[in-house]
């Protein structure tokens, strides 16, 4: 394994169960730069994050023992990669202190996080208002090079850049500034009804759903009728689920399934037993190796905590060098 490698850190919420379209817009390219070997990696769960949306003891437990299933079932190595948790690492809401102690409110109140709850009139936490920070922290503390994260993390990754200028400016050069890994190509995957699949619609389907929950929900899927004068009606919603499905399995480019769905004439059935097939085939495998791993509850929990201490030798170090240069470090 080559040393030295560049350092690639990322992180999800435990607020709810995967679907196909946070697959496709974020798990997979988590998957895929691990897989080049490339990359030390850290997979974050985010569970202080999720705090500030899940305040429920139980549920927060099995979401975070659910999402560590996650990511190992979609073939995240826990013994290549990094698995932890954030809370095991109390260096991120040190350094989220520190940095909430060189930022302004004015600059904080740009986030589209806030200006959307401040548009609805909803009152935010102290914890929400501050997320950029934590999540500077996240970051800044690995050194990290690269984040991959999907389009609605931008803001946030600026944040991080922006932050670790301050603290250079102020204190001399400590962070490294993250390069953003903006996942920008990866297409919007459509839901059951038509519009981005997500959970706040309802119109997802999971990423471990099984054969039957599949077959019932692309049944379900609304077909949009065929544009006048069209002789090979594709319905798109449809064709544009099962794009990255179909390359994901290794089956052909779009042409090839462009042509299978226009050799079936315009039977919109047809097409979804197409799908039916295809999903099932891509899921599997993963719902399989998420069985077995549920079946290892102690397991999974020495798992992050192992990742957890990984993770803090990295961040302990770090950690010295950042009090030294504030002040706070007395002596040696
Ligand atoms: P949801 O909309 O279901 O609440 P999240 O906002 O939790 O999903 O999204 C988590 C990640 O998955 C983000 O990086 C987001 O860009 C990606 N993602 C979510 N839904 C889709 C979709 N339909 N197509 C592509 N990417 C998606
Ligand atoms: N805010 C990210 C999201 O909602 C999750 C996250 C927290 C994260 N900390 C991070 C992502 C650090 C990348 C790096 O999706």
């Amino acid at each position: 394994m080559p040393r030295n490698r560049k350092i690639l850190l990322s992180g999800v919420k435990p607020t709810g169960r995967p679907h196909i379209g946070n697959y496709f817009g974020a798990m997979k390219q988590f998957v895929d730069l691990f897989n080049t070997g490339k990359y030390e990696c850290y997979f974050m769960i985010a569970d202080y994050h999720a705090l500030n949306m899940l305040q429920n003891g139980p549920e927060m437990k099995e979401n975070i023992i659910d999402l560590a299933i996650d990511y190992i079932a979609i073939g995240l190595d826990h013994r290549k990669a990094v698995l932890f948790k954030q809370s095991d690492v109390s260096e991120h809401t040190e350094l989220a202190w520190i940095f909430d102690s060189i930022t302004t409110m004015p600059y904080l109140m740009r986030a589209h996080a806030y200006k959307d709850a401040e548009a609805k009139n909803k009152e935010i936490s102290v914890g929400a208002f501050n997320y950029p920070m934590l999540m500077a922290a996240d970051i800044l503390l690995y050194d990290a090079d690269i984040v991959p994260v999907g389009q609605d993390q931008k803001q946030h990754i600026e944040y991080a850049r922006d932050t670790a200028e301050k603290f250079n400016r102020l204190f001399g050069n400590t962070f490294k500034l993250p390069e953003p890994y903006i996942m920008e190509d990866v297409k919007t995957v459509p839901g059951i009804d038509g519009r981005k699949m997500s959970k706040s619609y309802g119109n997802d389907i999971s990423l471990f759903a099984s054969d039957d929950e599949v077959r019932k929900k692309v049944m379900a899927i609304v077909t949009d009728s065929a544009a006048p004068g069209v002789s090979a009606p594709i319905p798109e919603n449809v064709f544009n689920l099962h794009l990255p499905i179909f390359k994901a399995l290794g089956k052909g480019a779009e042409a090839s399934l462009k042509a299978l769905y226009e050799s079936k004439q315009g039977r919109y059935k047809d097409m979804k037993e197409l799908l039916v097939a295809d999903m099932i085939e891509f899921i599997t495998p993963m719902r399989k190796r998420r069985e077995e791993l549920s079946k290892k509850r102690s397991k999974i929990i020495s798992i992050l905590k192992k990742g957890g201490k990984k993770a803090s030798k990295r961040t302990a170090k770090k950690m010295e060098i950042v009090r030294a240069k504030i002040g706070v470090k007395l002596g040696k």
